[in-house]
């Protein structure tokens, strides 16, 4: 979604806004653009397509770069278009008539109709279709009334609906910025007579290592050496900064050819560290239980848990099917898991009783928030688990926080935080358990045990990728897959093609296998790939004989399975083996050659991989 970057300080300006911006980018975009103050007045320049459209622009048209030495301040915006199409004059920032006033956005105005027809009435014209022109016209309008800019601010967001993180310029305060946050995130970095904007913490940690994150309903004035913080109705507010680690290298590809790849490699590191974080290394420690940092459930009110909500998205969604699978296993506690964005229907089934769990890599997208701040307001209990510590979801969880630690994801489709996230849900099942007693101590200690091999499992999964890519190729030229899984691997038929989707806008479903004779069997035929996940264990032979009847309607067959399975070697056409694994572990490596299909299929079809069309890595409207 879009990304706002803001600098004022004494450096040269465009620089930084075009580092901001390229870190922002991995949010997903089709136009960018910058403001800055300029002489006397405010210099707007801003191209639809990538930010080479923008840096060819600013290279022919003289813009400066600001004087070392002198106050320099500037806001730059990648959007990703709601409100009209990607153009030019859709593109951000967004002049009011005068061009005092200049208005990057991220989010959504809702009331933008409304509002734009009484401004109109009023006399103003609108030269784009975006709703955020309805902004800044309307704090130009306000300004007429207003004893501050600040005071035009604070009457028009007071007026406007929706979610939005603003960065505003105005011409006759050349050397600040303001900033405004309803909902949608919008972080200030502090430097040494600098001050920073950004949407993200990744892209501040480029430049600095204090933070304060904007609550909702407040707005900042920032120049190179204050920050002062306001709600909505004007009256002062204090916070402290927060630390992040300077961290300047998360866009270094470390010579993959694209983050994707990187990311899937990563995968038994990720894991790696999470297990020796929060698992002892061996059971025979008897006090070896998992220790959760940031967790202060009391024993008492787990034990009284009757229910469990899990509420996130998409591949997070999946994440959450997975641990729905073994928090039941593990603890008998019933647990369900809703898209957030269906959440509206079930508010009235928690309890004090109920745990709700969040799930979001970014910690910032606004269906998980909108559905998770709901169920908070029943009293429920909550968890989230985030990758992203200083995201609005973390702080929404306060002290019952699981990061995931999977280190920045920059590409758009998520591939190590899937399995960060599965590690931590696994983890957390395994603590209550422990706490509650549900499970005897020798079972858990053998899963305990399972867990600590996965990362030599993983990297051995991964150390094939030639071999998976040389087996999927074949079908690259296929219009449409199935994937189809059974139990604790139906996510990850939901996730395989999900990622194929993504990565290669191929048209894909994932069906729970049992369900294929129930209607999407229809679909198969010699151009349809079938994707069995065939691993040991309960499962197995129904999803065998589920494969076999897409078989007999002459679909190509590629299966998932163990090294080994003589049986999936005679059936399918195709076998991407893993190493051995036992069924409740088995997620961790299943997912593994179904990332590599999606990737390998892409790269053959020359998709751009880290930046799928259409897609914002961090969704942050409803
Ligand atoms: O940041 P979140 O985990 O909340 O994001 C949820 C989804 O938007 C995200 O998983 C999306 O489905 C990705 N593109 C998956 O690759």
């Amino acid at each position: 979604m879009c990304g706002i970057i803001g600098y004022v300080g004494n450096k040269e300006i465009i620089p930084i806004l075009l580092e901001g911006l390229h870190s922002l980018e991995y949010r997903g975009y089709d136009s960018s653009g910058i403001a800055i103050h300029e002489g006397n007045s405010l210099n707007v320049v801003k191209a639809a397509g990538k930010l080479n459209c923008l840096e060819e622009i600013l290279k022919n048209n003289g813009t400066k770069n600001g004087k070392n030495g002198h106050v320099n301040c500037g806001v730059g915006h990648t959007r990703w278009a709601t409100h009209g199409e990607a153009s030019d004059i859709n593109a951000h920032p967004h002049f009011d008539r005068d061009e005092k006033i200049a208005v990057v956005h991220n989010g959504i105005i809702r009331n933008y109709q409304e509002v734009r027809e009484n401004l109109l009435k009023a006399g103003v014209h609108f030269v784009s279709e975006t709703d955020t022109e309805v902004i800044v016209q309307l704090i130009s309008y306000n300004f007429k009334n207003s004893k501050s800019l600040l005071h035009a601010i604070c009457t028009s967001v007071n007026e406007l609906d929706g979610s939005f993180a603003l960065g505003i310029l105005f011409k006759q305060e050349p050397d600040k910025i303001y900033a405004v946050r309803k909902e949608s995130p919008i972080i200030i970095g502090m430097g040494e007579n600098e001050n920073y904007l950004a949407s993200d913490s990744a892209t501040l940690s480029l430049f600095v290592n204090k933070i304060i994150r904007l609550g909702d309903n407040e707005i900042a004035e920032i120049t190179k050496d204050k920050v002062k913080l306001y709600s909505f109705k004007g009256e002062e507010i204090k916070k402290s900064p927060q630390t992040v680690t300077k961290s300047n290298d998360f866009l270094d590809k470390k010579g993959f050819k694209h983050h994707l790849i990187k990311e899937i490699s990563e995968q038994a590191d990720v894991i790696s560290n999470l297990l020796s974080n929060h698992l002892s290394a061996t059971s025979k420690d008897k006090s070896a239980r998992v220790k959760l940092d940031y967790i202060n459930l009391n024993p008492d009110l787990l034990k009284n848990i009757d229910r469990i909500l899990i509420l996130a998205c998409g591949t997070a969604y999946h994440a959450g099917l997975i641990g729905k699978f073994v928090l039941e296993n593990l603890t008998g506690i019933p647990t369900e898991v809703q898209f957030a964005s269906e959440f509206l229907n079930t508010k009235s089934l928690l309890t004090k009783k109920s745990l709700v769990i969040g799930i979001s890599q970014s910690g910032e997208t606004a269906d998980t928030l909108s559905a998770v701040k709901k169920a908070k307001d029943t009293g429920t209990t909550f968890v989230a688990i985030t990758n992203n510590p200083h995201s609005e979801l973390a702080n929404l969880a306060k002290d019952h926080l699981l990061i995931s630690k999977a280190g920045i994801e920059v590409s758009v489709a998520a591939t190590k935080t899937f399995t960060a996230q599965i590690t931590m849900l696994y983890l957390l099942a395994i603590y209550i358990a422990e706490t509650i007693g549900s499970k005897k101590e020798k079972s858990l200690d053998l899963l305990k045990q399972e867990l600590r091999l996965l990362p030599q499992l993983i990297d051995q999964t991964i150390l094939r990728a030639e071999q998976y890519q040389e087996q999927v190729l074949k079908y690259a030229d296929k219009p449409d897959f199935v994937f189809i899984g059974r139990g604790i691997n139906y996510p990850i038929a939901l996730e395989a093609a999900l990622k194929l989707k993504e990565l290669s806008y191929i048209h894909a479903s994932g069906y729970a296998s049992g369900e294929m004779k129930h209607g999407p069997i229809a679909v198969l035929d010699p151009k349809v790939p079938v994707v069995s996940i065939v691993v040991p264990g309960e499962t197995y032979d129904r999803v065998l004989q589920n494969s076999m009847e897409a078989k007999s309607r002459h679909a190509p067959m590629i299966a998932v399975a163990v090294d080994g399975d003589k049986k999936a070697d005679s059936i399918f056409d195709t076998v991407l083996h893993i190493p051995p694994v036992i069924e409740i572990a088995s997620p961790f490596l299943t997912v593994i050659p179904l990332q590599f299909l999606a990737y390998y299929i892409a790269e053959h079809l020359e998709r751009d991989i880290d930046q799928p069309r259409n897609l914002a890595k961090s969704v942050t409207v409803e």
